[in-house]
């Protein structure tokens, strides 16, 4: 059987609920995508109604697109009291809200500049985790994963705001991984090198082409291949790895 064909078959997910963030677009909307071909009902939440609307009018039923800004504590709370009686339970959290904020020097960074990338990438990681956790340890299983980047570990010139994030999505990882150790709910994050979605529209061109050039297998990923380890890590198979930051980058994060 090829590949494609055998995870086509694949129902990891039946009966299961997801919330995944970022999900109008890119990694987060191949994310859903998948989950639902595999059997599971997915809470879509992004700060982009209009694209979470196609995102669910595409997948009827197994999707419930909620508009949330991931920076804002109460609506999380809130959206997610509205969503789960109804829903009945939740077992998997992707956090893939992103944006890369400002491309150049760290002085030339505003500290209101600052503020928003960390706000979204790193605050916005925690307050998901924080509130939907408590339903996931519930259940004695769960997987949360965070998608940080390779910039967590290169610290790319002229992207200080966006690296600083993503690092602390690997630290925030390795924490929450031991904290919830023996619940049955397991914490593990990605580092994507160039994947092709809208976020590249954010970096310069020169910065495109020299990540391009520094990836070993000489091209960018594709989210089909995002959406495959990610939701590896969300299924049952992953089962002995917690606090772990898995490479996606082509070789270029190694
Ligand atoms: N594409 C890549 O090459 C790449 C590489 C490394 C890491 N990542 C990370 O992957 C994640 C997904 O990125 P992508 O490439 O799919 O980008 P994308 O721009 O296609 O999607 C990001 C989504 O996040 C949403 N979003 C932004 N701010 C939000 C907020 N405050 N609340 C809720 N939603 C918000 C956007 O509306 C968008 O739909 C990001 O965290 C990004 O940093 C991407």
């Amino acid at each position: 059987m090829q590949p494609q064909h055998a995870a086509a078959a694949m129902r990891r997910f039946e009966g299961r609920v997801a919330l995944v963030t970022g999900a109008a677009s890119g990694i987060g909307r191949a994310t859903v995508d998948r989950l639902v071909r595999e059997g599971a009902r997915v809470l879509a939440w992004d700060i982009d109604a209009a694209r979470l609307d196609a995102c669910a009018g595409t997948h009827g039923a197994a999707v419930l697109a909620q508009p949330v800004d991931v920076t804002d504590a109460a609506a999380i709370d809130t959206t997610l009291a509205q969503a789960l009686p109804a829903w009945g339970r939740l077992d998997i959290v992707v956090n893939g809200a992103g944006i890369v904020g400002p491309n150049g020097p760290f002085w030339e960074t505003t500290p209101a500049q600052w503020d928003r990338v960390m706000q979204i990438n790193l605050r916005g990681t925690f307050l998901v985790a924080r509130a939907a956790c408590q339903h996931l340890v519930r259940n004695g299983w769960g997987r949360i994963v965070n998608i940080a980047s390779v910039a967590a570990n290169e610290g790319p010139k002229n992207l200080s705001a966006y690296a600083a994030t993503k690092a602390g999505v690997v630290g925030l990882t390795k924490a929450m991984g031991k904290d919830l150790a023996g619940t049955g709910v397991l914490v593990n994050a990605i580092t994507p090198a160039l994947i092709a979605t809208e976020l590249l529209q954010q970096l310069t061109p020169h910065y495109k082409a020299a990540a391009l050039a520094r990836i070993p297998l000489g091209r960018a990923g594709t989210l089909d291949e995002a959406a495959a380890l990610i939701t590896w890590l969300c299924s049952e198979e992953a089962s002995f790895s917690t606090g772990a930051t898995f490479d996606l980058s082509g070789g270029r994060g190694l």
